[in-house]
């Protein structure tokens, strides 16, 4: 038996023996221990800082004497003096294993260390960035035997770090003989690794050694706003986030619309190309000065969209996805230069494109697969991004169903009389009093409920303006509640309902939630008209999820993850109410904000997990809902609230829904077809 001395390394666990005088980078390197450095062991880069452990340690059954390592160095020292270095910790590099150790390797210290993420999420994010830095020393050149700078560069990579078949783009080549010459042969370079479809390849080069960072952009190309994180690749941290409004909203508020505009315009499509390329520039230029961070350091962009936005950021017509079968041009991932899409950031600055699921569900949809992985979920999981569109997913490790569903502006405050966007000012959450039918109600920008003392002077500033689309459906979920509106979706009158509230309005009744045209405001009512929108766009997105159950063979689902920036602020009892999700435990109705956003920056951060994303994305089983027959009779269905046949058993454990039917008209109210208004 080997009488070597034994290293362990922790976290990770790996452990082996090493002969006296192995530098511990050393024997990292041949356990395959994360341990990190850009130096490659020459105690200039300190990024292979580790902390031995000394005693006794008994689950290990190992005892680490004081001198278990070689004695503290000068190259130690130095970089102490001149950087700091927390006591106890020792440079990899320059400690020596001299007898039985057990060395721990700290988070900053791993290359592929876990990224903090904001709630307990599905996925973990390892960091596995696309491009890190190296130090190399390169051969000087010799009259003897000539070769070019570029080739030693390329050979000193292939042996210092083994990265084979290096590649640097023209630009390079204009800069770096000069900086060879300025580090006296010893660099510093930036190298993209590379896929499976690209070499790896050097982004940047920099004389001596470099202490410095390179970036990523994580994207989500919305229909209404282009929003984008600023990461660091080597710890992953967001620098800055921010967004645009999508300047395509000028050719159309809607997705359709703006397919329309490319059919109906010849040069349509390219001119909403530039346009929104023109905005994600201006977006990359204010984010980066935001965050200090200079755009040519920005070597990597990962984007997520819908299949629309998708074929028109790219450049390509969106004309097929304007009819059946809805082809898309591609609907694999794409690995493109920045400069293919006319980005401003670094010009080699390798773009990542998410894989489409299908001609109506995108790359958005891939992203929020990514961060939800319903894929590896041992519960059956519904996760709905609701937007203009609704994408649906629905399951679990034994297969994946996607769809996408129609649901319309409804849910953002469009089509919706007192109907307007998140702001201060509009309407968020609602109460309505059993006994008076009284609405109550919080603003966006202020803390207290209407009835509270202090209110009218908080909201002085914004006014009460409208209503937003959360604040609708908790609107609407209240009527029905509290028998304002029946099953079927129609208002009562105020004889029926008990309060004046409820007036004529034409031929149906509205609903005054309140009046500030006293002090110039508007006054803000809910008419028979805005539910039947809401009553539309919960159907489609009801029936869009009851489909793929259908397909599952199941009448249930185990929980349901709301994604989107509004599924953050729904309620999911009043979303239950109204038929809008289906029947659930409550508390297993969960919130993922910007889902799709994350998915990028997972895919930004780890390049491990766009193959994963590829390979699940190949195996979502796709459902068209438009060609469904199933579909249009599960939306009937889900006009009425909650449901014309669906029992909704766990929702009607928690809540009696009056038996109001207010159709003058007879008939039962309940499974009957909706007017259509
Ligand atoms: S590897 Fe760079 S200092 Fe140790």
């Amino acid at each position: 038996m080997s009488t070597d001395p034994l290293v362990l390394f922790t976290p990770s666990g790996k452990r082996g023996r090493f002969p006296v005088g192995t530098p511990v980078l050393t024997a990292a390197r041949q356990l395959g221990v994360d341990l990190d450095s850009v130096c490659g062991g020459r105690g200039i880069c300190s990024k292979c800082q580790v902390s031995p452990g000394y005693g006794t340690f008994s689950k290990h059954g190992i005892t680490v004497a004081e001198n278990a390592l070689s004695p503290w160095n000068a190259v130690e020292q130095r970089y102490k003096d001149k950087r700091g270095m927390l006591d106890g910790r020792r440079l990899g590099c320059q400690a020596t294993v001299q007898g039985d150790v057990v060395i721990d390797v700290p988070p900053e210290s791993q290359v592929h260390k876990q990224v903090v993420r904001k709630r307990a999420e599905a996925r973990q994010i390892v960091l596995d960035p696309s491009t890190k830095l190296y130090y190399v020393e390169v051969a000087e050149p010799d009259m003897h035997d000539p070769t070019g700078d570029m080739e030693r560069l390329r050979d000193a990579l292939q042996e210092q770090w083994g990265l084979e078949k290096v590649v640097a783009d023209l630009h390079i080549l204009h800069e770096m003989q000069p900086v060879l010459r300025k580090g006296q042969w010893k660099v510093t370079v930036a190298i993209h690794l590379g896929d499976q479809e690209n070499p790896p390849r050097i982004m940047h080069i920099w004389p001596g050694y470099h202490e410095g960072h390179v970036y990523g952009l994580a994207v989500d190309l919305g229909s209404t706003t282009i929003a984008a994180h600023l990461c660091d690749l080597s710890t992953g941290e967001v620098l800055a986030s921010s967004g645009v409004m999508n300047p395509q909203i000028r050719f159309g508020e809607d997705l359709m619309s703006r397919v329309s505009y490319s059919m109906m315009n010849p040069g349509g499509a390219a001119e909403m190309t530039r346009a929104v390329r023109a905005g994600m520039r201006a977006l990359f230029a204010q984010i980066c000065e935001e965050a200090g961070v200079d755009r040519q350091l920005v070597v990597d962009a990962v984007f997520v969209c819908n299949p629309v936005m998708h074929h028109l950021f790219l450049g390509i017509d969106p004309y097929e996805l304007g009819q059946a079968p809805f082809a898309l041009a591609t609907n694999s991932a794409l690995r493109l230069r920045a400069d293919d899409v006319e980005l401003n950031i670094h010009p080699s600055a390798r773009v990542y494109v998410l894989p489409c699921i299908a001609g109506h569900v995108g790359a958005d949809a891939a992203a929020v697969a990514l961060s939800e992985a319903p894929e590896k979920s041992e519960d059956l999981v519904l996760v709905v991004d609701v937007g203009t569109n609704a994408e649906i997913l629905l399951g679990n490790r034994e297969k994946v169903l996607a769809c996408s569903s129609p649901t319309g502006p409804a849910f953002e405050g469009a089509q919706i009389s007192s109907g307007q966007r998140a702001a201060p000012g509009a309407i968020e959450r609602v109460e309505i009093d059993p006994v008076t039918k009284v609405p109550r109600f919080r603003v966006i920008g202020c803390d207290l409920w209407s009835d509270e003392g202090g209110f009218a002077e908080a909201t002085a500033a914004t006014g009460i303006t409208g209503i937003c689309g959360s604040g609708i459906i908790e609107m609407v979920a209240e009527m029905r509640l509290n028998g304002i509106v029946d099953a079927a979706g129609l208002i009562g009158g105020p004889d029926q309902t008990g309060t004046d509230l409820c007036f004529a309005d034409g031929r149906t009744f509205s609903y005054l939630v309140h009046d500030s045209t006293q002090s110039g405001g508007p006054r803000i009512t809910v008419t028979n008209r805005d539910i039947r929108e809401i009553q539309m766009a919960k159907a489609a997105l009801y029936s869009g999820a009851r489909l793929l159950m259908d397909k599952f063979g199941v009448d249930t689902v185990d929980r349901i993850v709301l994604a989107g920036a509004f599924g953050a602020h729904i309620s999911p009892k009043h979303a239950m109410i109204l038929g809008m999700i289906p029947d659930a435990p409550l508390d297993k109705v969960t919130s993922a904000g910007n889902a799709a956003g994350t998915g990028a920056r997972i895919a930004l951060l780890n390049t491990g997990a766009r193959a994963e994303i590829e390979a699940t994305v190949k195996a979502i089983h796709k459902v068209e809902t438009a060609i469904e027959p199933r579909f249009q009779e599960h939306f009937v269905n889900a006009s009425a609230m909650p449901n014309a046949v669906d029992p909704f058993p766990i929702l009607k454990s928690i809540v009696t829904l009056p038996a109001v039917i207010f159709n003058t008209g007879g008939g039962d109210g309940g499974g009957r077809r909706r007017r259509r208004g």
